[in-house]
């Protein structure tokens, strides 16, 4: 950093204690030391003002809020230089337990539920509410509707399994004919459950960005991720609920149901082989293999590729897809067509069983594979009681989000929100260029083009704009295709049906860019994307405490600010850096720069890679940096860039700045850099079962959110010097010739 010595206060220059308390006696030395100078004419009299104004305190009902929830979140008793995840977030983790049926609880989820009860308050209102518009209350009954079907649970339990013994039976069916796998694939894809393979629509990264293409990537399997049928534990458990759904459908001889569970699950577990991990599956270079209809007809036959594409999408054939791994689709193939058919079928209705089954009533016979499922992914006991409220309101989010959205926004998202949001991103990106005239890695070219990158990046703050979030109308149209139905089994398979085939009627021209990525407006999320070069902070993410408009700015910059900057620098990370501006997969770097970045993300893979938990069997797991390089590449550039960001506006000096980083009431011996450290920490508390845990470090690719925190922090000189931490000595301060530096 080249403006280290600018400093908010006075006392954090010299030896500063771990944890800055100024005594009574220290701040009489400094008022003295301040008169002194003063009278010797060396000190502006507008820096006097300044250093006063940041003295004050803001006590704005924000500002004592949220200074209480930083002290009960924080534990004082750690000390920062060691472990500053535990004295930034050991209070709060103290105090709010995982829930019974969650395999992990943090700040995300609280935000969430806080989310949810906004939304809850609006289902509450009467549908025939004056203060509503007529399309509005025609909303709030549809959203009444899906809402008041999941909760009814006693409904549900009544019907027994017979949905989903409708659904197998619909399946059934789709075996019949000739084209019988190819048929049952098109049944179960349309209803969004990726057997074998998934088709998603994207845009063409190798060509067109934005025109909509159908790319094929391996399916999910029953379990998070394949090494689970390696274990004997979760094979075990695995074979359990096999065999339980295999007796519930009552279709096999009790003698034979133990050897086509075993069946069906070899057969899975020889399909896990064959996967590509996650890594490999991640790498944008790799997985850009376009095919035409007839190339993927010679490499998987098994599948008959003109009939699927032609089921999934009537009115338009595409001229090509795109194919992650044609490694895997050709041993797919072979996989399908050596195996006995009757256990392929077994297996197809298995993946409804465990799938669909979550959407019958709790206490129904044929939905606890897939509940027993669930919870041991998550690390949750069986019998766990289910929060329905938070499983309907999350359904509800998934079929009808951007309705729930309008109301949301209306509720949630204060005026102004936009504005400053859009304002802060706006200071993150100038940063992000300043830094990049600093970085001495990069030539002149790279960097050029680099800038040109950032400057390209589109920004989305709170709403999609198609659908209108702002008409009650737009967003009534959006939905108008979705029935809603006082059943919760058949709202969902309508609601899978309305995405699946609202993805596929993008196909021949571009898709929609002015939703928020993937995200929902409610999402406690935010989103880079690397072929549309955009980034989406949906309004479920502008609460506190990540973001409100009348915080301090250090609060802003800690806690928002850091991920705007993260998403940022996805731009730029191992994968984003491979597409250009326009989202094209395209190599713009020189090839001296392009070793610089590899020698750079290498150090922060060394580093992450060192990082292990507890895998509850005495043992610890390692995380797997290849898998979250990604990300951990983006968190260090978020937290450099947003600190940066926030420096830049102090120096300017003006009043009104100034006035907008005072101190909090309670917490007024820490500084402003002390604090925005401390925002950014409490934005990654987070409290996780073990299987939780295990599953991620699996399937996630963001490392555990203690690293987040220590990780990144400890590669950062402003933090270590804000708190008066030794380089080399604490762990929270890598010796520089160990520090990682990126973005
Ligand atoms: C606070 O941190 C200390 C030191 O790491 C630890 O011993 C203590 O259990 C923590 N307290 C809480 C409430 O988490
Ligand atoms: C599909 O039909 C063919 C021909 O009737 C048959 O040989 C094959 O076993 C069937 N496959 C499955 C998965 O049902
Ligand atoms: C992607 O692959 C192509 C062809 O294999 C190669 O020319 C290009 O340099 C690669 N891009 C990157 C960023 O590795
Ligand atoms: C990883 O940990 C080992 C043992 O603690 C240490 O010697 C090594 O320097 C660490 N590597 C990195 C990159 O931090
Ligand atoms: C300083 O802040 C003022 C008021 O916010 C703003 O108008 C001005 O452009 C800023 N100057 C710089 C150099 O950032
Ligand atoms: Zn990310």
């Amino acid at each position: 950093m080249a403006h280290e010595s600018d400093r908010l206060l006075p006392n954090a220059e010299s030896g500063v204690p771990r944890r800055a308390f100024k005594s009574r006696a220290c701040e009489f030395a400094a008022v003295l030391f301040l008169l002194l100078l003063l009278a010797a004419g060396v000190v502006r009299i507008t820096l006097r003002d300044d250093r006063r104004a940041l003295r004050e305190l803001c006590t704005s009902r924000a500002c004592v809020l949220t200074a209480t929830e930083l002290i009960q979140a924080m534990n004082e008793t750690a000390d920062p230089c060691d472990d500053f995840y535990e004295f930034s977030t050991g209070g709060w983790r103290a105090a709010h337990p995982i829930p019974a049926d969650a395999g992990l609880f943090g700040v995300g989820q609280w935000v969430a539920a806080q989310n949810d009860e906004v939304v809850r308050r609006i289902l509450a209102r009467p549908v025939d509410d004056r203060t509503l518009s007529r399309m509005d209350q025609m909303n709030l009954a549809m959203l009444k509707t899906h809402y008041d079907a999941c909760m009814d649970t006693r409904t549900l339990d009544l019907a027994g399994g017979q949905h989903l013994l409708d659904s197998l039976k619909e399946l059934y069916g789709a075996l019949q004919g000739a084209h019988n796998l190819t048929d049952a694939l098109v049944w179960l894809h349309l209803r969004d459950m990726p057997a074998l393979f998934a088709m998603d629509i994207t845009g063409d990264p190798g060509y067109a960005p934005t025109t909509a293409t159908p790319t094929l990537v391996p399916g999910e399997l029953g379990v998070p991720d394949a090494s689970y049928l390696d274990d004997a534990d979760a094979r075990e458990l695995y074979r359990t609920q096999l065999v339980r759904a295999v007796h519930e459908l009552r279709q096999v001889h009790a003698d034979a149901r133990e050897s086509v569970a075993d069946a069906v699950l070899e057969w899975e577990h020889g399909l896990a082989r064959l996967q590509p991990d996650a890594v490999s599956l991640a790498d944008p270079n790799a997985t850009y293999n376009p095919m035409s209809v007839r190339e993927l007809q010679t490499l998987a036959p098994a599948i008959d590729w003109a009939r699927y594409l032609h089921a999934m999408s009537p009115h338009v054939q595409p001229h090509k897809v795109i194919v992650a791994s044609p490694t895997y689709l050709a041993a797919l193939s072979e996989h399908v067509a050596s195996a006995d058919p009757l256990t392929v079928r077994a297996y197809l209705y298995w993946t409804v069983v465990r799938t669909m089954g979550l959407y019958l009533g709790p206490s129904v016979p044929l939905a606890q594979p897939a509940r027993a499922l669930r919870n041991y992914a998550a690390g949750v006991p069986a019998d766990a009681p289910e929060d329905r409220a938070a499983t309907c309101l999350a359904a509800l989010n998934g079929a009808l989000g951007y309705m729930t959205g309008r109301f949301f926004v209306q509720a949630a998202m204060p005026p102004g929100t936009k504005e400053a949001v859009e304002e802060l991103v706006e200071h993150i990106r100038q940063a992000f260029y300043d830094r990049l005239a600093q970085l001495a890695w990069l030539d002149d070219a790279t960097r050029a083009r680099a800038r040109a990158k950032a400057a390209a990046i589109t920004v989305k703050v709170g709403y999609p704009t198609h659908p209108d979030t702002t008409s009650a109308d737009a967003v009534h149209a959006w939905y108008a295709a979705l029935p809603v139905v006082p059943s919760y089994y058949q709202n969902e398979i309508d609601g899978r049906l309305f995405r699946v085939k609202r993805a596929w009627s993008y196909l021949g021209g571009e898709l929609n860019p002015e939703l928020l990525g993937d995200l929902m407006t409610t999402e406690v999320n935010a989103e880079y994307s690397a072929d549309h070069n955009e980034m989406a902070f949906p309004a479920g993410l502008l609460q506190r405490p990540y973001f409100d408009a009348s915080w301090p700015q250090y609060l802003q910059y800690g806690a928002l600010g850091t991920t705007a900057g993260h998403e940022l620098s996805h731009a730029f990370d191992p994968s984003g850096r491979q597409f250009d501006a326009h989202g094209l997969l395209r190599d713009w770097w020189t090839p001296a720069t392009s070793a610089q970045f590899e020698a750079r993300q290498q150090c922060i893979a060394a580093q992450y890679g060192n990082y292990t938990w507890p895998d509850g069997r005495g043992g610890a797991a390692h995380v797997q940096s290849a898998l979250t390089l990604g990300e951990d590449v983006a968190d260090a550039g978020g937290l450099a860039q947003s600190y940066e960001a926030w420096q830049k506006l102090v120096r300017n000096g003006s009043m009104d700045t100034l006035r907008r980083n005072r101190l909090l009431p309670g917490l007024q011996h820490y500084t402003q850099e002390q604090l925005f450290f401390l925002a950014y920490g409490v934005a990654w508390a987070r409290n996780i079962r073990t299987g939780e845990a295990l599953k991620r470090l699996h399937t996630d690719p963001h490392s555990p959110t203690k690293y987040r925190v220590n990780g990144a922090l400890a590669n950062f000189p402003p933090f270590a010097k804000a708190f008066g931490c030794r380089a080399g000595h604490d762990a929270m301060a890598r010796a520089p010739a160990e520090r990682c530096e990126i973005w």
